[in-house]
């Protein structure tokens, strides 16, 4: 009998051929919660979005489940254990989406320091007037300090292309010994522990996955930590940072600004960010090339096509406890 994978959303032309080729696949129009559960029954392999939940109930209904690829690096959707105990093995997509995901990181705080979003919107108003010396200032990056918090894949990534733009870079990770160095190749990074990380740089990125540890890393008293005029960017998870906390510091003038592509809870945001004339604001499109897509979707079903032949994934996260 032909195995039975499903898709939760529609992908990028051409992600699911290798899956087409071997095995009935239903793509649904955004399965999630009932429906997901209703539409898992007698699926083998499950190939849902980051904005899918898979938490334990949906797992423990689906009969015969084998495999769980995430269409994504992360995977805090996914009840890990809960897959782990039923013997499903789940995978994401690393690797494939480092670039594009560093270069909307330097995309969002290039545009956030030299307030591009302002200008055009003052353009598109019909309120320029012509050049003058004093508007839209914004801030240059020669010989300033930016602080990469999680040294992964993307991290690096984001702290390599800060050599083109002459700044300094400082990191903090779980895995780096503060004082330690690590060399890029055109760029040098220095580890440091959180706390110094915040009150040294001018620019603050998040690469963190999420996680219990990282729910909130960047709160209240941690906001306060940073330098006035400092700015947050945050490419990796909305919950990793208190969106009120940030409101109110950014309303309070206390930080130069910030540049979000992810929200505490997307699609939604938190109540006054979207007033602020000193945030960037961006739809979670890190990874969003059509390259970077198509090469997710195809990791995630090359990742399904592995387990149903009974081979180890490519890219796994949980291997099942009794597989
Ligand atoms: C991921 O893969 O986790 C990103 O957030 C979306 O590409």
């Amino acid at each position: 009998m032909t195995a039975k994978v499903l898709v939760t959303h529609p992908l990028v032309e051409g992600a699911l051929e290798l899956l087409e080729r071997h095995y009935e696949v239903v793509v649904g129009d955004g399965l999630r919660g009932a429906g997901l559960r209703e539409a898992l029954v007698g699926v083998e392999a499950l190939l849902p979005l980051l904005t899918v939940p898979v938490d334990a109930e949906t797992i423990a209904g689906a009969d015969r489940l084998r495999v769980i690829a995430n269409h994504a690096v992360g995977y805090d959707n996914i009840d890990l254990e809960a897959a782990r105990g039923r013997g499903i093995w789940v995978t994401n997509t690393p690797g494939v989406l480092t670039e594009a995901t560093a270069d909307l990181t330097w995309a969002a705080l290039l545009a956030l320091v030299r307030r591009v979003v302002e200008g055009d919107v003052l353009v598109r108003a019909g309120r320029f007037t012509g050049w003058e010396p004093t508007m839209l200032l914004g801030v240059g990056l020669q010989d300033k300090t930016l602080g990469v918090v999680g040294f992964g894949k993307i991290g690096r990534a984001v702290a390599l292309r800060a050599a083109g733009f002459g700044t300094r870079v400082i990191f903090t990770d779980t895995a780096c010994q503060p004082g330690s160095l690590v060399d890029l190749g055109p760029i040098s990074a220095r580890c440091v522990a959180l706390e110094e990380l915040l009150r040294q740089a001018d620019i603050v990125t998040l690469h963190t996955p999420l996680t219990d540890e990282t729910h909130h890393l960047i709160n209240e008293e941690r906001l306060a930590w940073m330098r006035p005029g400092a700015y947050l960017v945050n490419t990796s998870r909305g919950p990793v940072v208190d969106e009120e906390a940030l409101v109110r510091c950014l309303a309070a003038g206390r930080l130069g600004g910030a540049a979000l592509d992810v929200f505490e809870r997307e699609p939604a945001l938190a109540p006054g960010l979207a007033e602020l004339d000193n945030v960037v604001l961006l739809p979670h499109v890190g990874s969003a090339t059509r390259e970077t897509r198509l090469a997710m979707a195809r990791l995630a079903a090359e990742n399904i096509h592995a387990v149903l032949q009974g081979r180890e994934p490519p890219t796994p996260v949980v291997r099942p406890a009794k597989d």
